[in-house]
């Protein structure tokens, strides 16, 4: 099939080039004409293992390919996959859905034979309607099918994520589109992928109510965390205890910092905008939103108390500063919370990431970048582990540095306590 992606983002990239991979000739088009010239000499805007080698791949097949020419693109496919962002509006907590009715109003004008639009954005309820209306402006309505077909892709395992989804959720009104998604998916769902066909409206809202239960299960096993850590509980045997009962299951229960990213925050937000708009309170989801809130300055605190707050002229390293592993994104990450406010206390921060520098403490006071781990660790009062990279997974403190010996505050509950113990370390986790 033809497929058309508009936007190279995360969403739009890696589902294009995956659709690629399971034959389809697909065009991914953006209006950066930087980013296409990059696109076209094998450069990947953004961080997720694999993609490189897939979209050079399939490049190189000539099943995939790029362009600016937004309008042409169009002209040449039949399915058309809008993955613009959709950000948080600036000074509001609704979607800012600008650049999706900018496509849109492209594509009004570009409709030469029958198109499937699909959004697969995260858009709030009744965008598909909007959609359909600028199109029908210039446009008679057997034309085109508008459909909502969400992502679920976790960042740092897209591609896994895209060819063994749980299920593929189609929310279309019209029997020929769906029929041809059906087609589209078919070689996911013969893999195992359920396929969910829904109105238009449902598939819109459950992406944004699955962000929001995740969101909630996290928040709801860090305010656990928070319980066991006044009772000598193991926060671990909660989750496991918890986990096993099928109706719970043990995925997204790990305790930790502040979840971030570039969804869950915004999501959480967009769907009690959406809800306000229909009069409709969604008190469990604005509590999370707030504990989330809440999380870093409960982790500052108790960093705060294992330093016996003198925190000024302390050393302090970090250990990752991406919102999680196998990612470079920066979005809403608790290290941009924490470690400005360490460093606002006098504390001279260190900090190594596997992805590397990030300009988003360059102007922060006493901040450095080192970059190995072992000289992020010398010298060092506190090490904090904050993303559970690989990488820090099995590191032998003891032989790194020798000598003096730091605290360690592991915030991923990656070690063991009484292994780091016997190691000489003093050893703080989350919720044990
Ligand atoms: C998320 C959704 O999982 C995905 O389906 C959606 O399409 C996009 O948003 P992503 O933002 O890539 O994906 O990250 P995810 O792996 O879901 O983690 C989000 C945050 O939750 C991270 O900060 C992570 O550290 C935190 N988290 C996750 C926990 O603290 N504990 C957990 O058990 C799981």
């Amino acid at each position: 099939m033809k497929l058309c992606m508009i936007g190279t983002g995360y969403v739009g990239l890696v589902s294009g080039v995956c659709f690629s991979d399971l034959g389809n000739d697909v065009i991914c088009v953006d209006k950066d004409i930087n980013k296409i010239n990059s696109l076209k000499k094998g450069k990947i805007p953004i961080y997720e293992p694999g993609l490189s080698e897939l979209v050079n791949k399939n490049y190189k097949n000539k099943k995939l390919s790029f362009s600016s020419d937004l309008r042409t693109s169009v002209k040449n496919s039949d399915i058309i996959f809008i993955c613009v962002g959709t950000p948080t509006k600036k000074g509001g907590s609704s979607a800012d859905l600008n650049q999706i009715y900018n496509v849109a109003k492209e594509l009004s004008l570009s409709i030469n034979k029958f198109k499937i639009i699909i959004t697969k954005s995260t858009v709030p309820v009744t965008t598909g309607d909007e959609i359909e209306k600028i199109l029908s402006k210039k446009n008679s309505k057997n034309k085109f099918a508008v459909i909502s077909n969400p992502e679920f892709l976790r960042e740092g395992e897209a591609i896994r994520d895209f060819t063994y989804p749980d299920r593929v959720v189609i929310g279309s009104n019209d029997i020929k589109s769906n029929k041809i998604m059906k087609n589209l998916y078919s070689p996911l769902i013969s893999k195992g992928a359920q396929y969910v066909h829904t109105s238009r409206r449902a598939a819109e809202l459950i992406k944004y109510a699955s962000n929001a239960f995740l969101a909630t299960k996290i928040t709801f096993i860090n305010e656990i965390a928070n319980l066991c850590e006044k009772t000598g509980i193991d926060v671990e045997d909660i989750s496991i205890g918890m986990g096993l009962d099928k109706r719970i299951g043990s995925r997204f229960l790990r305790a930790g910092p502040a979840y971030g990213g570039s969804c869950f925050p915004k999501d959480t937000r967009a769907i009690i905008s959406t809800a306000d708009k229909f009069k409709t309170n969604l008190s469990v989801i604005k509590s999370v939103i707030k504990s989330n809130q809440n999380r870093s300055s409960i982790l500052l605190k108790r960093v705060h108390a294992i330093l016996k707050n003198k925190v000024k002229n302390k050393k302090i390293t970090f250990l990752g500063v991406t919102f999680k592993a196998n990612t470079d994104d920066m979005r809403d990450s608790s290290s941009l919370i924490m470690i400005p406010a360490l460093s606002k206390k006098g504390a001279l921060i260190k900090y190594y990431d596997p992805t590397g520098f990030k300009k988003d403490f360059e102007k922060i006071k006493n901040v450095s970048y080192e970059n190995t781990i072992k000289k992020s660790l010398e010298g060092s009062d506190l090490v904090i582990i904050h993303t559970e990279w690989n990488d820090f997974k099995s590191l032998n403190f003891k032989n790194m540095v020798k000598g003096k010996k730091f605290i360690i505050y592991d915030m991923r509950n990656i070690y063991s306590p009484s292994k780091i113990k016997a190691q000489g370390f003093k050893y703080f986790s989350i919720g044990r």
